[in-house]
């Protein structure tokens, strides 16, 4: 069977630590509220002259210096974000040129906010099966930090973001069966009805001028999020992803050795586990000290927890994602 496999991670975090309390001197918050209601203790926040596709270019180079391959062997690369450097072209373009992966190759953005890496590895991993592609560049990145809403009023959602980027190569590979390392399936979900439930509703063409003055006054160009249902719907999406997996695989919840469930709040990633009956030291976080990197935490996750000793060959991980769309997405791999 001709799957994929992966040969390689890497990930950056901007050097700029921005504690709890350092956001405290920007608004009404404190440690204990954010510690207690997401686990957050610190992030990261990009310096102004940073862009989204240099977070995806540090991860890339460590990834593809992981792989012990170089930008001219790869023949597909996909930039999943939701912070991209701008309207457009795409990110991975920028990408693109900056990495020097040869001209000609694909260049991919995939726009599904903090499920984007599972949805881009999905089908990175579809066209490695079909024979469409060798080697191929699967890339989270996100800087939150120069969109977020820095006053009291914007302080729900400002305080569980942070900026990094996670990479990931995957290459074709022949299995002869479950045991050999490969992406063993991945699973695609949304639900537009949420759209407006964690959106930023501008600029965009759904309004009559794309950007003007009213709507910067009216802060429409912050993210805007409904917490409460994006929790409960969270916490729901996530289990019913780690069922499907398992039921897809014929596995059971046992044979798992790790879970890297999306990093959104660390009380979402304790409910799931909770309800699922998995033991806490199986689910590796790293929202602690990152926040939620949206669409980077999956790879971010991998790379630390490999860094850790929790990742090493044979293991079976499954990553678990949810995010604004909504959309929910899992993966599960032999590493
Ligand atoms: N610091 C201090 N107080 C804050 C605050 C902050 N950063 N953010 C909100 N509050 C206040 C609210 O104003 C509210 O005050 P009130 O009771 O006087 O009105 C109170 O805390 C409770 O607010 P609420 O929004 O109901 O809190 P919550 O328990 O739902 O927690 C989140 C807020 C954002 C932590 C939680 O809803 C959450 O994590 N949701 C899911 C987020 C998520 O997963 N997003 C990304 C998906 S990819």
């Amino acid at each position: 069977m001709l799957r994929s496999r992966v040969i390689g991670v890497g990930s950056y975090l901007p050097p700029r630590v921005v504690t709890n309390d350092d956001l405290a001197g920007m608004m009404d918050t404190s440690d204990e509220w954010i510690v207690q209601r997401t686990g957050i203790r610190e992030r990261r926040w990009v310096e102004p002259d940073v862009a989204t596709s240099d977070l995806a270019l540090h991860a890339s180079r460590a990834a593809l210096e992981d792989a012990g391959i170089g930008p001219g062997d790869l023949d597909m690369i996909f930039v999943a974000s939701l912070s991209p450097d701008h309207f457009f072209p795409g990110t991975a373009c920028f990408l693109q040129a900056k990495l020097d992966v040869p001209a000609g190759v694909p260049a991919i953005d995939v726009r599904q906010q903090c499920s984007g890496f599972v949805y881009a590895s999905a089908i990175a991993d579809q066209f490695v099966r079909g024979g469409g592609a060798r080697r191929v560049l699967v890339v989270g990145a996100e800087i939150h930090s120069k969109a977020l809403d820095k006053t009291t009023e914007g302080r729900d959602v400002t305080v569980i973001f942070g900026d990094g980027a996670g990479a990931m190569v995957l290459e074709a590979t022949e299995v002869a069966g479950a045991a050999d390392p490969h992406v063993l399936s991945t699973h695609l979900h949304a639900d537009g009805r949420f759209a407006e439930q964690l959106w930023v509703p501008a600029p965009g063409m759904a309004l009559p001028g794309f950007i003007d003055h009213d709507l910067l006054d009216a802060g429409m160009h912050h993210p805007k999020m409904n917490g409460r249902v994006t929790y409960v719907h969270a916490v729901q999406r996530m289990a019913e992803s780690v069922h499907e997996t398992l039921a897809a695989n014929g596995k059971s919840l046992e044979e798992i050795d790790l879970f890297l469930f999306h990093q959104a709040n660390l009380r979402i990633n304790e409910a799931v586990a909770k309800n699922l009956g998995i033991p806490a030291e199986r689910v590796f976080n790293t929202i602690e000290w990152t926040g939620n990197t949206s669409a980077a935490t999956i790879p971010i996750g991998m790379v630390e927890a490999r860094a850790a000793g929790l990742l090493t060959p044979g293991d079976l991980v499954m990553g678990v994602v949810f995010g604004s769309g909504f959309t929910w997405a899992s993966m599960l791999v032999r590493w």
